[in-house]
């Protein structure tokens, strides 16, 4: 084992022990420029804790930084709070090599982990508001299902007023800073993060959130599984997470586009003019240019949803399908908008992407919007009158913030 990965401080009795992915472009589907971290942390209580483990690739990492602070054989428990495989690839290496007294996750989480790993780990179920004395410090387990797994649960580090939140308020991150103070340029990638992982369990948020409210635990520090630590702007992410799990629209629309011969990005521009004129906030998306995972995001706080396809052989066309499938796989509330774009015989793909967005639910704002071939100006001016009263329509439901 080297020496080379080394623990961060994060109280006195707590140690950030996790991984930096820095080449990580890719996170099922989602987008991460900017990798990621898998953070785990150590507990030196009296009996020592792991909380977490990292990507199964990482383990060697994660021990060395466990090391650079304790003997690893010392740990007496690992909390798993969640058995996706960014966090728990590593957890039999780490079991195996620590021998603890005890691994614990929730219900669903030990099941989880046996549907993983197809053996036994020794997990030990806890139940919601279990509490673990570690020696010293006391540990209390809080499930939240769904937020974004069934198995989903948060460990409250009483002593030292640290709540070890797994994949809720994390985003993806890759940075030598551990903590938020350090990596003010965060913004984007909570948001993106919530749209692309938290969007659908948007009511469950809010249900967490008061649990959390119910419990009154004197936070201190919310400890993620994924980019920094929250030690000074505790309230912000809070705050952030009930704004965005309200979908509360705001008068902002996105144009979301692929075009074969550039006539439904004629169609796209000329309708986002109107959406503009009609006083609608308006981000035009070309996905030969915006991954879908960003273009979620963009979609986060927005009132409109307007989407472009040609018509490629009597279907949407596939780009503008994959976006729609991943789009209505997050279940976004409160949007308005249509669908447009061209065709050759038949409108067969604008009608189908019109028949998606009701399916989404996404409240039409007006007709469908489609073309011969090549828009001519009737055409184009046809779009912007489309893009102008799908704005009146927008304007007219959601307040002015
Ligand atoms: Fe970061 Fe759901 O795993």
């Amino acid at each position: 084992m080297g020496e080379t990965f080394r623990a961060v401080k994060v109280t006195d009795k707590v140690y950030w022990v996790g991984a930096i992915d820095w080449g990580l472009r890719d996170f099922h589907g989602y987008s991460t420029k900017r990798g990621t971290t898998y953070n785990s942390y150590l507990v030196l209580s009296e009996k020592p804790v792991l909380i977490d483990a990292v990507k199964k690739e990482f383990a060697g990492e994660m021990l060395e930084r466990v090391s650079s602070v304790i003997d690893p054989s010392r740990i007496k428990t690992i909390v798993s709070n969640h058995a996706e495989m960014d966090h728990s690839g590593s957890l039999p290496f780490f079991i195996d090599r620590i021998k603890p007294e005890r691994v614990v996750a929730s219900a669903m989480g030990q099941k989880a982990l046996s549907d993983h790993f197809h053996k036994d780990l020794g997990i030990t179920a806890v139940k919601d508001g279990q509490t673990l004395d570690i020696g010293g410090d006391r540990l209390a387990f809080h499930e939240s299902r769904m937020l974004h797994w069934p198995d989903s649960m948060v460990t409250w580090l009483e002593g030292e007023r640290v709540l070890f939140t797994n994949d809720i308020f994390g985003m993806h991150l890759a940075s030598d800073r551990r903590f938020d103070d350090e990596t003010p340029d965060w913004h984007y990638e909570a948001a993106k993060y919530y749209a692309n992982i938290v969007l659908p369990y948007s009511d469950l948020v809010l249900a967490f959130a008061k649990k959390l409210q119910a419990l009154n635990l004197p936070l201190k520090y919310i400890a993620p599984d994924h980019g920094p630590i929250w030690r000074k702007d505790l309230s912000s992410i809070v705050q952030l997470y009930l704004k965005w799990a309200q979908q509360k629209p705001e008068r902002s629309a996105i144009v979301v586009f692929d075009t074969m011969w550039g006539s439904t990005q004629q169609l796209a521009r000329a309708l986002s003019e109107g959406l503009s004129e009609g006083g609608v906030s308006t981000k035009v998306l070309p996905l030969k240019s915006n991954h879908r995972s960003d273009i979620v995001t963009e979609m986060l706080c927005a009132g409109g949803l307007f989407v472009g396809t040609p018509t490629m052989n009597r279907e949407i066309y596939p780009e503008v399908a994959d976006v729609l499938t991943y789009i209505k796989g997050l279940a976004p509330k409160n949007l308005k908008g249509l669908a447009f774009g061209s065709y050759g015989w038949t409108p067969a793909g604008q009608n189908n992407a019109a028949e998606m967005l009701k399916a989404m639910k996404v409240q039409p704002a007006g007709e469908t919007v489609s073309c011969k071939y090549v828009p001519d100006a009737a055409a184009l001016r046809a779009a912007w009158e489309a893009g102008l009263k799908a704005a009146q329509a927008i304007i007219r439901d959601i307040p002015d913030a």
